[in-house]
């Protein structure tokens, strides 16, 4: 038997979720060992473990323990501590995720060594360079032997990028694949809506986590003030993220306290998917968010100038308004309400980590 090593880099929440349902169509295959390599990107208990428990994605075989820093910091400890492990391990092929820190540290690394490197969600552009996302997929992309693009748009990206079409397989969404695989799950698990006294279809869920947002006092506050008015109209729910939750705090930015604005400890997967399964509106700046949102059918108001998942916007899914306007986020999120987009079969039909199991065991 032909048996191949893939060495799984992960580090942060989305990472997990799209590994999980890629790694156990891998750990499906006799021919497969996989070799789990977590930077430590994320590592408090609501960023990390709780989606290994939930999606029984098994414990990482290596904890590299970077944490967080500047760019230069945690990237090149990254760097650093992943070479150190592929040397050990010499994997047939290097499977990253995505367009984080740790994203960008596993392909590098990986390509220094003449390792081939296969890229999950390639192809994806903003073209904002701006966008520390936007650097790390734009050289991942170009570190990468076999590109996985999720979207028609994001094959297209890579070709006018001029990598050729044999490197590049549109394989469809693994969050898809993912919500497809744990939505009956989080029914019957999650009792979230309970917890927060929410009724389905009445309460607006939000999440902001994108740094040209956070670090930004000005455009933070434009978001904050527009998710205080909307509370007047139904209850808004905030996930925060870690680094938002520091960025209030350092900027100083009181949001005074509207009865129905509530600020929430980030939640395990399958309390989300409840979240925005059952949202009236959802207004977020995460890729993934904006992803789920359509899953679920719920109309999403993306607080970005532009987004990488064009096609939401163009069925009518997805509409966005820029921060810098409190009351074009409000008249925005009121005008979607219980609207509906147009049906379009954009990210596949849920085998998408299958595919990518056939491509890596079969190479
Ligand atoms: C990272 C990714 C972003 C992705 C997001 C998913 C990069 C450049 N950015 O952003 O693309 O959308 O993850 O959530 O890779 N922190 C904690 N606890 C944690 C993790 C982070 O407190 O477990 C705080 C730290 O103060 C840290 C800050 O959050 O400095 C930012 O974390 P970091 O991983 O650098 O970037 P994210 O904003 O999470
Ligand atoms: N998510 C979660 N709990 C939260 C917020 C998000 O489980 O409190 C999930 C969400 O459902 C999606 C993923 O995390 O699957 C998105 O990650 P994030 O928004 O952190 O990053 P992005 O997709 O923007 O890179």
């Amino acid at each position: 038997m032909n048996m191949k090593t893939i060495a799984t880099i992960v580090g942060a929440r989305p990472q997990f979720i799209k590994a999980s349902v890629v790694s156990r169509a891998l750990r499906a295959r006799p021919t497969v060992r996989e070799v789990i390599i977590h930077t430590g990107q994320h590592y408090d208990f609501a960023m990390n473990e709780v989606f290994f428990e939930e999606l029984e994605l098994p414990a990482p075989d290596y904890w590299l323990g970077i944490g967080s820093g500047t760019h230069g910091e945690q990237t090149g400890r990254m760097l650093e501590a992943i070479e150190k492990v592929l040397v050990e391990i010499q994997p047939d092929w290097v499977l990253v995720y995505g367009d984080t820190n740790s994203t960008l540290a596993g392909a590098l690394a990986a390509a220094k060594m003449h390792l081939p490197v296969a890229h999950v969600e390639a192809g994806l552009r903003s073209f904002n360079r701006r966008m520390p996302e936007e650097i790390n997929r734009v050289l991942t992309d170009h570190l990468s032997t076999l590109l996985f693009a999720p979207t028609e748009t994001a094959m297209k990206n890579l070709q006018r990028e001029g990598i050729p079409a044999k490197h590049i397989a549109l394989v469809g969404d693994v969050m898809y694949d993912a919500a497809l695989h744990y939505a009956e799950k989080a029914r019957q698990k999650s009792t979230i809506l309970e917890r927060l006294r929410l009724s389905p279809g009445g309460y607006i869920l939000a999440t902001i986590h994108r740094a040209e947002n956070t670090d930004a006092p000005e455009r933070l506050r434009v978001i904050l003030d527009a998710l205080a008015q909307l509370s007047h109209h139904a209850p808004v729910v905030v996930p925060l993220h870690p680094r938002t939750r520091q960025r209030l705090q350092s900027f100083g930015i009181a949001v005074g306290d509207p009865d129905g604005l509530s600020f929430i400890d980030p939640v395990g997967y399958l309390d989300m998917v409840q979240l925005e399964s059952h949202a009236a509106v959802i207004i977020t700046d995460s890729g993934g968010v904006q992803k789920e949102a359509f899953f679920y059918r719920v109309p999403c108001v993306t607080v970005r100038e532009e987004t990488e998942w064009v096609e939401l916007v163009e069925l009518g899914w997805n509409r966005l308004a820029p921060p810098i306007s409190i009351d074009s986020i409000v008249e925005t999120v009121l005008a979607v309400q219980g609207t509906s987009g147009r049906e379009g079969n954009i990210y596949g039909v849920g085998d998408a980590a299958q595919r990518i199991a056939d491509y890596l065991s079969k190479r």
